[in-house]
């Protein structure tokens, strides 16, 4: 399962980038707007620092409009993977960028319809929010399992389920056994991965016994 973070905070990927577990970053116009940053001058930077996907979100909603903002953004950078909303223009943007081989990410995915129309516009990553879903008294993880199923299904389909809006590491572990592809994680949730209090309390109990060795490696 490949992680990506969601966030445009560069000093936190810069962080999380330096433990190699870092595959690629998301953004969105709402993270942008919490970086406090220009929109252009930050995706550039993220992309010179992780060398997977970046996702840069259009903000256009009109078909012509999304097709020149994603060409501008597809420019930045080769690793720039273009976003777009799941709507008809959303849709048939991603089947233009495709055909230009330009990476596309269908975002605001809320139901296997919308997933398997994503699909079939040749989308590399759809990304359903299963958070939100939660939010709203949904089964945020059953859209996971229904549209991982449905993919599965059929061999022609090479879009990655990108899990996202994802709040805890029970999300991401319930996604790994799904197979799903990606899931683009809040730099939080991605620390919260390596806690395990059993963890902290064996290296405490390793290390004072060391001590008492009075030895050293180096
Ligand atoms: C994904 O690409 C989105 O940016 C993100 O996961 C949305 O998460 P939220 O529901 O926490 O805003």
């Amino acid at each position: 399962m490949k992680f990506f973070i969601d966030t445009a905070d560069l000093a936190e990927i810069r962080d999380l980038a330096a433990t190699g577990l870092v595959d690629g970053v998301t953004t969105n116009p709402s993270l942008i707007q919490k970086s406090g940053r220009n929109f252009i001058e930050v995706v550039k930077e993220i992309c010179s620092v992780v060398e997977g996907p970046v996702s840069a979100e259009v903000t256009a909603t009109e078909h012509a409009k999304m097709l020149a903002e994603g060409r501008k953004l597809a420019k930045i950078a080769d690793n720039v993977c273009v976003k777009v909303p799941l709507t008809p223009d959303g849709l048939k943007t991603c089947k233009a960028l495709r055909n230009e081989g330009i990476q596309v990410n269908v975002t605001l995915c809320f139901s296997p319809a919308q997933a398997l129309l994503a699909a079939k516009a040749g989308a590399s990553f759809i990304s359903p929010f299963v958070g939100r879903l939660d939010d709203i008294g949904s089964d945020g993880m059953g859209l996971i399992a229904d549209i991982v199923q449905i993919y599965n299904a059929y061999d022609h389909i090479e879009t990655e389920v990108l899990v996202a809006s994802v709040r805890h590491p029970v999300h991401v572990i319930q996604a790994a056994k799904m197979g799903a592809d990606v899931a683009t994680l809040p730099p939080s949730v991605l620390r919260q991965m390596f806690n395990h209090p059993l963890t902290d309390k064996g290296l405490a109990a390793f290390l004072a016994d060391w001590a008492k060795t009075g030895q050293s490696i180096i």
